[in-house]
């Protein structure tokens, strides 16, 4: 498969090219495996077999999902949540922060902060009630974050006493598993991150490597409107580092002098 071939696989959904661009080769892979078990020698018969069957259609979006994530991704961010914005948060004495996660993958995300939230509970002592709803469309990912299993690869940036604290060896050292405590209070939901969000009035939202990265417009815009309404007034939107807002808006405004954190305004 070609990269024009490629290209049309990613229009037929609005999918960028260049969010898609440095990822292409384990897609285009995942992609002629199904190719090849649905008998379609080229893309445009798998294009027409997509339009005639929409189990194949499922197959397909799901296979085109990047699933790429690891533990403390763009470590300023989460040094930043860790030692000023939940912090501040805190402060206001809420009796709920409500987070949603948007396309959490295999859970590094949100493990990641429940693995920050400890670590406020030990210094600052009495904390809010801690409600986490991690959505992504594809349920075989919301499986292994349910069971919060990693290679020891993946823990890679996770500090050594952290790895003590928060996981469990298997295999002698092979994978580790999240422990229990950790894996409670979250609420794990298949959902399209196109459709309406799963909630409304978040404290926080990570929107990271996703909507913003592989989608084109209008998906991407649309998709973003929606999920700023559900965040509450001044709360928190993070996305990736290397990611832009879609569209020039005064309802949020950067935490000064980070480019990844805005505040809703009103
Ligand atoms: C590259 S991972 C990013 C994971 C994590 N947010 C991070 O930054 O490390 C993107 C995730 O978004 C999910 N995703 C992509 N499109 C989605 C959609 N339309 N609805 C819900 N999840 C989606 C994918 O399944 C994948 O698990």
């Amino acid at each position: 498969m070609d990269d024009n071939q490629f290209r049309k696989l990613l229009e037929r959904q609005n999918l960028s090219w260049a969010g898609y661009r440095k990822v292409r080769k384990g897609v285009k892979k995942r992609i002629r495996r199904h190719m090849r078990e649905l008998g379609c020698r080229n893309i445009e018969a798998y294009l027409s077999e997509l339009e005639k069957n929409s189990e194949d259609r499922k197959q397909y979006e799901l296979l085109m999902t990047v699933s790429i994530s690891r533990f403390f991704r763009d470590c300023k961010f989460w040094q930043t949540l860790q030692n000023e914005l939940l912090p501040n948060l805190i402060k206001e004495n809420k009796e709920k922060i409500k987070v949603w996660s948007v396309g959490c993958a295999r859970g590094e995300e949100v493990y990641s902060l429940k693995m920050i939230w400890e670590q406020l509970k030990e210094n600052i002592g009495n904390l809010p009630e801690l409600e986490i709803i991690a959505t992504d469309m594809n349920p075989a990912c919301l499986e292994r974050a349910k069971a919060g299993i990693y290679p020891s690869s993946s823990l890679k940036e996770v500090k050594k006493e952290l790895i003590t604290a928060c996981f469990e060896p298997k295999k002698g050292g092979i994978s580790y598993e999240i422990k229990s405590f950790l894996k409670k209070d979250i609420i794990w939901k298949q959902s399209n991150l196109l459709s309406d969000p799963p909630g409304s009035g978040f404290n926080i939202i990570f929107l990271r490597n996703n909507l913003l990265t592989y989608y084109q417009e209008p998906e991407k815009t649309t998709a973003f409107k929606k999920i700023i309404h559900s965040l509450s007034p001044s709360g928190l939107l993070s996305i990736g580092s290397h990611e832009k807002l879609p569209f020039q808006t005064d309802k949020l405004k950067p935490v000064e002098p980070y480019s990844f954190v805005f505040k809703k305004l009103f």
